[in-house]
């Protein structure tokens, strides 16, 4: 059994391009943050730079070839993808990214990688052309929703002559976003603190069969909601209906209607210290319910009669207390940012969470998003990344806010003025 007391494990895979020998910095990088490196090579990277240069500098043998009589009577690629505590492939081709993405596994590095439970990390690397293809593009999101962190490829001149994306990103911004994961890896920094998501649609009935509701999957906050659990927050997660798991560790209240959410989560507010609001609430609702199902009016148009519903994040920004902070989303499809930051003041947030809806990869029913996070001071634009990466984000920032509004991010009453 591996030592899981010893050193941080990264298992750093090398595929074959141009960028290999950037493997050799990447591995001297992760040793002097304290990990224990240990490489596995596709037969085309060796052609780049030997395995000896691995060897040598992590003091481990490099894994190249599944036939090969392994050193110990452990089956390798299981050994090795037991072992890591990271895997990170860079650089990675289009060809591993492919690979990957279909769960092909017929050399040891493909076969290591599919057989580890270690978070994986990939920094991509190849000709700009490779990199935009739609079939690379599909790949890596299929990748990112099952969770796969990407560290997206720099612009420039690449050595094939064009110049574009596809430049392996930075060593040293590699080997930082490989210690990040390993650091968030397990970490319990919300414990103490009692955080309420918000999720999905509301639907609104019209009659005793149909209702108006929207598209949302209840992805984002449910990736929220398990994230804030796992690293140890009391959660409570307001929910409309979804097709969703419930997340381990989290207090489920189903909602249907906006109305319904307004008084579930104005019930229980103020004995949060974070909310964090994901659901599409429903704006409008039927003046009246019909008791019995409307029938079609014999040719003639319909018009159905809607009234304004109540706005939830803003009716409890009103309720804010000085030790909590509030987070709000913004689902814009136009002048995204300027909407956002009208939210952000209206609502009395501490931070919104800007998604253009209309971009692919991005808003409802996905399994990736592109958002913004906004502050009254500051703007951070993250990258197309999985929703479980987009909440982990949210929750960083969550207590950094906490931390500057309060000082600590204990329970409010035992250290708040
Ligand atoms: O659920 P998924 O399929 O994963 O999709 C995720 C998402 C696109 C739904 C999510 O990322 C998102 O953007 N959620 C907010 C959707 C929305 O209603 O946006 P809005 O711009 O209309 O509302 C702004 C904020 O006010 C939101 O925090 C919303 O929860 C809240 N609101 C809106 C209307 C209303 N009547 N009451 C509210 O509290």
């Amino acid at each position: 059994m591996p030592d899981k007391t010893a050193k941080k494990c990264v298992v750093l895979g090398v595929t074959g391009g141009i960028a290999a020998y950037k493997a050799c910095e990447i591995l001297r990088l992760l040793q002097k943050r304290g990990m224990d490196v240990f490489v596995v090579m596709t037969k085309n990277a060796t052609r780049f730079v030997a395995p000896l240069t691995f060897e040598t500098l992590s003091g481990h043998p490099v894994a190249v070839d599944t036939f090969e009589r392994p050193a110990t009577w452990e089956v390798e690629h299981i050994a090795l993808a037991k072992r890591a505590d990271l895997f990170l492939i860079a650089p990675a081709t289009a060809n591993i990214i492919a690979k990957m993405a279909c769960g092909i596994a017929d050399d040891m590095l493909s076969t290591t990688v599919l057989a580890t439970r270690a978070p994986v990390m990939i920094a991509p690397a190849m000709n700009t052309g490779m990199w935009e293809n739609p079939a690379t593009q599909d790949n890596l999101r299929t990748l990112m929703a099952r969770g796969v962190q990407v560290v997206a490829p720099a612009s420039g001149h690449l050595a094939c002559g064009d110049s574009g994306a596809g430049k392996l990103e930075d060593v040293a911004l590699i080997a930082q976003r490989a210690a990040e994961a390993l650091e968030g890896f397990g970490k319990r920094d919300m414990e103490g603190l009692r955080v309420m998501v918000t999720a999905g649609p509301t639907r609104e009935p019209l009659d005793p069969v149909r209702y108006i509701s929207n598209r949302s999957s209840g992805k984002m906050g449910y990736a929220i909601a398990r994230a804030a659990a796992k690293r140890g927050a009391q959660v409570t997660l307001l929910s409309g209906p979804v097709a969703l798991q419930k997340p381990e560790g989290v207090d489920l209240v189903p909602i249907l209607t906006t109305q319904e959410l307004l008084e579930r989560a104005g019930e229980r507010i103020d004995a949060q210290d974070v909310l964090i609001q994901a659901a599409a609430p429903a704006d409008y609702r039927a003046k009246e319910i019909a008791p019995q199902k409307i029938k079609k009016q014999g040719g003639a148009g319909m018009t159905l009669e809607l009234v304004e519903n109540p706005d939830v994040a803003a009716a409890l920004g009103a309720r804010k207390q000085r030790h909590q902070v509030f987070v709000g989303f913004a689902a814009e499809t136009n002048d995204v940012q300027a909407h956002a930051r009208d939210k952000l003041a209206r609502k009395n947030l501490d931070m919104i969470v800007a998604n253009d809806v209309t971009k692919p990869g991005a808003g409802f029913d996905v399994d990736t998003n592109i958002v913004t996070l906004m502050t009254r001071e500051s703007s951070l634009a993250l990258e197309l990344m999985s929703k479980d990466e987009v909440a982990q984000r949210i929750l960083d920032r969550v207590l950094e806010l906490r931390r500057t509004c309060t000082g600590t991010h204990s329970i409010p009453g035992k250290n708040d003025p």
